[in-house]
């Protein structure tokens, strides 16, 4: 009944955004030469798989995410030969690597919505054009901050165009199948160079129907089907990532198979954010109770056999408050965000450890819980070495510094006079406190703790694939739940609160301590925790 793995359920991601990471020509911008110089680096940290942010060419409005020629690598970041080159040193250690796919829109300044706006064949219908503004009036802002209506009125067409992001972002027709047959081509150009697949943004958001909110349509499971298939039937090895920021319940039908016989093999995404864990477990941290932990996962259905979800802590978005309710958006905000420069459409501009007070033990927690919920974890950039966030950048850019690799200068990124963000420089998350030198150098950062997790959790199978079951403890700020598979259980304690609770462990080895625990009544300390491998 246990079937191998297939590698992205027991995968380490890593997101990367490529102008943060290295710098190789001097010009102040990171680039694809610049990432192939640090693999060695991400190969060590132990991740398997890289996620690269888009590295499109693009005006870059939505920071790549607005592309502007699907074929093609921006200038900033290198050429095709580097892209290539990149994919070839990150296989050759071991490494995998997905890229952003960006289906539902492109950049104003592509090619084919210049040519839509001019009614110019064969991409007069390659976008949503309308007389009116009131079409889909169901339909939610996103980006509530910056837009006040999903329609922009475009004089050259004398037409308004739907955009579910910034209005420099017109979303593409999915009912024109030239549209769809357009994706499929670039999905097989970027997988015939060997990427491994695709994180597929914004997924919910493809097709438009009058009288619905228009996410999660039949029909964009119905293209998605297909365009697994053709990933099945040609590329086997590669995988879909599901970006839609949902509940679980309507993020399930997105794996496919019977969402009421989890034994089915899925036939859409291989694998899927879990959004709505994330601000939960904040929450649960900051409350010091586990039921908004515990509740979200009990609400989580059963994905296919051959699915895996995704997990996070933090990425390069604001952290989304979409998925809690009115009154624990405005706690979040009180708790995380006390300056309204944090806050950002429905969401918090802040790295982790800002978030967490760069307390040491509350971060090691919040990792700890990444690794072992279910879900394949995924690291964001600088994270692993505890990096600060820029709250005076503009929109998402505060969580897009440079990467801090040492105390020198431009801290290792860039020889650069000036360069595309500044560093990190201030006095708790300056470059010259927080860097991956010091850290690679010192038995007790952050950085080697979480190699640590890697390893520990590699070694481990139940924790990437294993069933969750919660136990109940009498103080509600100590979480416990088991990982199971096959024979092995491993259970993991994690102390919510900042005062000792005791439990009662049975015989154990602790797989982080390496050492056997006979069983009885231990004291977790503040925002301690324990990955116990009962005997
Ligand atoms: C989700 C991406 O994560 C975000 O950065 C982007 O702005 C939107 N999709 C639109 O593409």
């Amino acid at each position: 009944m246990f079937q191998t793995p297939h590698w992205y359920q027991t995968a380490v991601f890593y997101e990367l955004y490529v102008r943060a990471f290295q710098d190789s020509d001097g010009d102040g911008q990171g680039d694809l030469q610049g990432m192939i110089q640090r693999l060695d680096y991400l190969a060590d940290l132990g991740v398997d798989c890289i996620w690269l942010l888009p590295t499109f060419p693009s005006p870059l409005v939505d920071d790549g995410y607005d592309i502007a020629d699907y074929y093609g690598v921006h200038p900033d970041y290198g050429s095709i030969a580097d892209f290539k080159a990149l994919i070839a040193a990150a296989h050759a250690r071991g490494l995998r690597v997905i890229a952003d796919l960006v289906l539902n829109h492109t950049s104003d300044q592509h090619p084919w919505f210049q040519a839509s706006r001019r009614r110019q064949e064969p991409y007069t219908d390659y976008y949503v054009w309308s007389d009116t503004d009131q079409k889909y009036a169901d339909a939610r802002i996103i980006f509530v901050d910056t837009e006040s209506s999903n329609w922009t009125w475009d004089e050259v067409r004398g037409q308004y165009f739907w955009h579910r992001f910034y209005s420099q972002q017109p979303d593409l027709n999915f009912d024109n199948p030239a549209v769809q047959e357009e994706m499929f081509k670039v999905a097989r150009y970027w997988m015939d160079m060997g990427l491994d697949g695709f994180r597929a943004d914004a997924v919910p958001y493809l097709f438009e129907r009058e009288g619905t909110n228009c996410e999660n349509l039949p029909e964009t499971h119905a293209f998605l089907k297909r365009l697994r298939a053709m990933m099945d039937a040609e590329y086997p090895d590669a995988i879909l990532l599901c970006e839609a920021n949902q509940w679980p319940e309507d993020v399930r039908p997105y794996f496919g198979g019977d969402p009421t016989d989890a034994s089915v093999p899925g036939d859409e995404f291989h694998m899927g954010f879990h959004f709505p864990l994330m601000p939960r477990l904040y929450m649960a941290l900051k409350r010091g109770d586990r039921s908004p932990v515990a509740d979200i996962m009990a609400r989580t259905p059963a994905i296919p056999p051959n699915s895996q979800w995704a997990t996070f802590l933090r990425n390069h978005d604001e952290l989304t408050l979409e998925m809690v309710t009115e009154a624990e958006r405005q706690w979040m905000w009180e708790q995380y965000a006390p300056d309204p420069r944090m806050r950002l459409n429905l969401g918090i501009r802040r790295r982790l450890a800002p978030l967490l007070d760069n307390d040491r033990s509350r971060i090691e927690l919040l990792n700890s819980l990444l690794f072992t919920l279910p879900g394949s974890p995924i690291i964001y950039y600088g994270d692993e070495i505890g990096m600060g966030d820029n709250i005076a950048l503009p929109d998402r850019n505060g969580l897009r510094t440079p990467m801090q690799w040492d105390a020198g200068f431009n801290a290792g990124f860039s020889t650069a006079s000036e360069l595309y963000a500044p560093i990190v420089a201030d006095r708790t998350y300056g470059y010259q406190r927080v860097n991956v030198a010091d850290q690679l150098s010192n038995p007790t950062s952050l950085l080697l703790l979480i190699q640590q997790f890697i390893t520990t959790y590699k070694t481990q199978p139940a924790l990437a694939l294993g069933d969750i079951r919660f136990l109940h403890h009498p103080d509600r700020a100590m979480l416990v739940f088991e990982r199971i598979y096959r024979r092995e259980r491993i259970l993991c304690l994690h102390n919510l609160s900042d005062r000792g609770i005791a439990i009662h462990a049975p015989a154990s080895h602790d797989l982080l301590a390496d050492v056997d625990w006979s069983e009885g009544v231990m004291t977790l300390p503040p925002y301690d925790y324990r990955w116990l491998k009962v005997l």
